[in-house]
C-alpha cells in the first residue's frame, strides 16, 4: 500500500534524482578543448549525437588566415542529400591556409577532418594538410567521403592547421574536430613483435597516430552517439581471412561490463560497454586471422582488446595472439592478468609492415584449454599508423607548413596572393557557372542532376579503411 509523499519523502526522492543526474554528467567525457567547426557553413549544424558545429567564421577561439579569400561552397542543387549536416558545406582554399585553434590544455588531442567531395571540383583537388608542423596528409585526395583523424601531441597554446593545395590545384574541409584526449587513451608503453620475438618499447606518448580501423569484433556498428570519445567502430566480418566458420563463435552479451573502479587506465573513454559486449572465439588448435590492407612500409600500433564476457568460470582460456604471423603473446591467460569475467583489458603491439601492405592478426586456442569449444577470444581492434619521422606521417615535407602570414610580406608573397587571387576568381566563375547550367538543365529535363563520384585508387582506399562516413555514422 502507497503511503502519501511527506515532504521528507520528497527530499530523498529529490537528492536522489540529482544524484542520478550528477551521476551520468559525470560519466561523460568532458574535453579540455573542444572544437567543433563546421566549414563555410552560415548557421550551426547538429548532429544526432548531439553535438553542436560552429561555422568556422565569426567564432571566438579560432582564426582563419588565408591572404586571399576563401570560398564558402554549398552543395549544388540537385544533387543527393548528404549523410550529415556537416556535409552541406565546405571551405575552399585556392592557396595556403591555417585555421589558428586555441588550445586550453597542452596535451594529446584527437584531431578529425571531415571530407565530403560534393562536386568534380572537390575530389579533383589535390593538397596537403599540416599541424602543429607536422605533415599529417600529403598529397591528398578525397574522392569519396571520408573522415581522416589523428592522435596527436600539442605543446603550444594554439594549433596550426593549414592546407596547401598542390601546384595548380585547391584544397578544402567540410568540418573540423579537435578535442582533448583523455590521459589513458594512449600509453606510453607497447610490445614491439618482429620475427625475432616480441620485446617491449616505450616512448609512444609522443608519437603521431593515423587511425586506419576501428573494429567491433562480432558487434553491430558503433556510432558516435554510443561511443564516448564520438568514435566509429566497424563489424570484422569482412576482414576475417582464411578462416573456416566451424573454427569460431560468435558471441554477445547483455550482462554489466565490470570497468575497474576508480582506474585511471581502464575507462569507458578507452573504449564503451558496446564494444566488449560482443566477441568471436577461437576453439581449441585453430586459428582465427583477419587481414587488413595498409600502407607499406610503415609502423603500426595494434591495439587489441579483450574481455572475457564467453566464459562460465575463471581459467577457462589459453590461448595465443600472432602479429603479422609472429608470435606476439604465447599461452595467454586472460583471467590470471585480469581476475575477473567480464573486466576489459587490452594490449598495445607495434609492428612494422615493410612491402606487403597487409597486416594480419590472428588468435591461436590451445590444445590444452579447458572447454573443447572455446579457447581464446577477440573482443575489438584498432590500426593506427605511427608517424615515420618528426616532420609527419609520410615524411618531411618541403613547404614550411606553418608559415605566419602578414607579418613580413616579401614580394614574392605579395605575387604569390595576387595569383591565388586570380586563381580563386575563376574558380568562383567556373562555380557559377556551374550552378547555372545545373538550373537550366533541371528546368530542362525536370530531372534531378546527380554527381557520380570517380573512383580514383584513393578512393577505394578510403574505403578499405573503413572510416567512409555513411548516414548511419551520425
Ligand atoms: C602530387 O601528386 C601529383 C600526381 O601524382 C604529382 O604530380 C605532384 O608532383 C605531387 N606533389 C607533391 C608535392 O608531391
Ligand atoms: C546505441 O546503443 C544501443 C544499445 O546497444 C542501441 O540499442 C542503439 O540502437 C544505439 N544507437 C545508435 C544511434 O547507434
Ligand atoms: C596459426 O597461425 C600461426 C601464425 O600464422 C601459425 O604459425 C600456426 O601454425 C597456425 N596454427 C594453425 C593450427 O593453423
Ligand atoms: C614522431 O613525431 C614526434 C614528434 O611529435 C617525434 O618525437 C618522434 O620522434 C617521431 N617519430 C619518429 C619515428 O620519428
Amino acid at each position: 500500500m502507497a503511503s502519501p509523499p511527506t515532504p521528507c519523502r520528497l527530499a530523498v526522492l529529490l537528492l536522489g534524482v540529482l544524484c542520478s543526474a550528477a551521476a551520468v554528467a559525470a560519466a561523460r567525457y568532458a574535453p579540455a578543448d573542444d572544437h567543433l567547426l563546421a566549414c563555410g557553413a552560415e548557421a550551426a549544424a547538429v548532429l544526432p549525437d548531439g553535438r553542436r558545429f560552429v561555422p568556422d567564421s565569426g567564432c571566438a577561439s579560432t582564426r582563419l588566415r588565408s591572404p586571399a579569400p576563401t570560398l564558402s561552397s554549398a552543395a549544388p542543387p540537385g544533387s543527393p542529400p548528404p549523410p550529415s549536416p556537416l556535409h552541406a558545406s565546405a571551405r575552399v582554399f585556392s592557396c595556403r591556409a591555417s585555421y589558428d585553434l586555441a588550445v586550453r590544455r597542452r596535451g594529446r588531442h584527437i584531431l578529425r577532418l571531415h571530407f565530403y567531395p560534393f562536386g568534380p571540383a572537390l575530389s579533383d583537388s589535390r593538397f596537403h594538410v599540416g599541424a602543429g608542423g607536422l605533415l599529417l596528409l600529403h598529397n591528398f585526395t578525397a574522392s569519396s567521403p571520408v573522415i581522416k583523424e589523428f592522435i596527436l601531441p600539442v605543446d603550444s597554446d594554439v594549433l596550426v592547421l593549414t592546407f596547401v593545395p598542390d601546384s595548380g590545384s585547391t584544397a578544402f574541409i567540410n568540418a573540423i574536430e579537435l578535442v582533448s584526449a583523455p590521459e589513458e587513451l594512449v600509453g606510453d608503453i607497447g610490445t614491439l613483435v618482429t620475427s625475432g620475438g616480441a620485446a617491449q618499447i616505450d616512448g609512444l606518448s609522443s608519437q603521431v597516430f593515423e587511425t586506419l580501423y576501428r573494429i567491433t569484433v562480432a558487434g553491430r556498428k558503433v556510432t558516435p552517439f554510443n561511443d564516448t570519445l564520438w568514435r566509429t567502430w566497424v563489424n570484422d566480418a569482412d576482414f576475417l581471412v582464411g578462416t573456416d566458420s566451424t573454427n569460431y563463435k560468435v558471441w554477445s552479451f547483455s550482462g554489466r561490463i565490470a570497468y575497474p573502479k576508480g582506474s585511471r587506465q581502464m575507462t569507458r573513454e578507452v573504449a564503451p560497454d558496446n564494444v566488449y559486449s560482443s566477441a568471436r572465439s577461437v576453439k581449441p588448435g585453430a586459428n582465427v586471422t583477419w587481414g587488413f590492407p595498409v600502407p607499406a612500409s610503415s609502423r603500426y600500433l595494434v591495439r587489441m582488446h579483450f574481455c572475457d564476457i564467453v566464459s562460465k568460470a575463471l581459467y577457462e582460456l589459453y590461448f595465443n595472439i600472432y602479429v603479422n604471423g609472429n608470435l606476439a603473446v604465447k599461452d595467454f591467460d586472460l583471467s590470471s592478468t585480469t581476475g575477473f569475467l567480464a573486466y576489459p583489458y587490452y594490449i598495445d603491439f607495434i609492428v612494422d609492415v615493410e612491402d606487403e601492405g597487409m597486416l594480419k592478426l590472428a588468435i591461436g586456442g590451445l590444445k590444452q584449454s579447458r572447454s573443447d569449444e572455446v579457447s581464446g577470444i577477440l573482443n575489438a581492434l584498432e590500426i593506427m599508423r605511427m608517424n615515420k619521422t618528426s616532420g609527419g606521417m609520410d615524411g618531411n615535407f618541403p613547404i614550411a607548413l606553418d608559415m605566419k602570414y602578414g607579418v613580413s610580406k616579401g614580394i614574392g608573397e605579395v605575387a604569390r596572393s595576387l595569383l591565388c587571387g586570380f586563381i580563386f576568381a575563376g574558380l568562383f566563375v567556373a562555380l557559377v557557372m556551374l550552378v547555372l547550367r545545373l538550373r537550366i538543365e533541371l528546368r530542362n529535363n525536370g530531372t534531378a542532376w546527380s554527381w557520380k563520384p570517380m573512383d580514383s585508387g584513393e578512393g577505394k582506399l578510403a574505403k578499405a579503411y573503413q572510416l567512409v562516413p555513411s548516414k548511419a555514422d551520425y
